[in-house]
């Protein structure tokens, strides 16, 4: 079979980002405890990168953790925590296997010790993979990121008259990833969330009334398609992008 995916391989998004929601709906509609969404979610997280990787994308970015979801009840917390310190210890040697490197955004620093090493000797095994990069969004908001770089920019002294665009990207902490080209957001909320507000300024949206726990390889499918379908303007009409392709 020539195109199982029915995607057209040439113009896929090299990028794409999701907010995985609905965990804890998924649970609350099965009288389920949250914790147990978010283990059901976890699935879903294994599934997906092996499914990108499969599909051909370069870059998959997960909003795992934001910067706001440490005011969640404790035990919710510390939950997430050792979930995914389990997520990357078990997928760990399976990440080395499919050539997917592994990055991390986000005030990392604020992560328990146990989750830093885990995550740091992930990457540290994974950084000469080349067949697609799995960033995790963790203890991430976009606007503590811009207050980052900003703080960056003035320790390192660089001239206000020299910041360009091209100055703040390469300060973020995206600098060595493209901006995204698609944004997945699962459960139906139209919402940005705190997540890329500067590298999503022309991302496209798709969002999914799917809850994240059961998003598989055909959601992804479809939104990819849904993508396919649309004309990216970047500010430019309809009539100059037609004549640029
Ligand atoms: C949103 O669901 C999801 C989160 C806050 C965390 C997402 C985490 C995972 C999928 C598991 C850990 C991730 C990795 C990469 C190992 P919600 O709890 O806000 O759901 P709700 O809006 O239905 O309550």
């Amino acid at each position: 079979m020539k195109n199982p995916d029915k995607l057209d391989h040439k113009h896929l998004p090299e990028h794409v980002v999701i907010i995985m929601d609905g965990n804890g709906r998924w649970a609350e509609r099965k009288n389920l405890s949250r914790i147990t969404g978010h283990r059901e979610g976890i699935k879903a997280v294994s599934s997906i990168v092996g499914a990108g990787r499969e599909v051909g994308l370069k870059y998959i970015t997960l909003f795992a953790f934001s910067a706001q979801n440490w005011n969640r009840p404790k035990k919710e917390v510390l939950a997430l925590m050792e979930l995914l310190k389990q997520y990357l210890i078990e997928e760990g040697e399976r990440l080395v296997e499919q050539d997917i490197k592994l990055n991390a955004i986000g005030r990392l620093y604020q992560l328990p010790e146990d989750v830093v090493e885990t995550l740091e000797s992930i990457i540290h095994k994974t950084k000469d993979c080349k067949t697609m990069t799995l960033t995790l969004a963790l203890s991430y908001g976009s606007r503590e990121e811009i207050v980052d770089t900003v703080k960056t920019l003035i320790k390192k002294g660089i001239d206000p008259e020299k910041i360009d665009e091209e100055t703040i990207s390469k300060h973020l902490y995206t600098s060595d990833i493209p901006d995204p080209d698609l944004l997945i957001r699962t459960s139906g909320e139209m919402r940005i969330s705190n997540f890329l507000l500067w590298q999503l300024a022309y991302t496209e949206i798709y969002v999914t009334k799917t809850l994240w726990p059961n998003f598989r390889k055909r959601h992804l499918i479809k939104a990819i398609q849904n993508y396919q379908n649309r004309e990216r303007r970047f500010g430019l009409t309809g009539k100059q992008i037609q004549k640029r392709d």
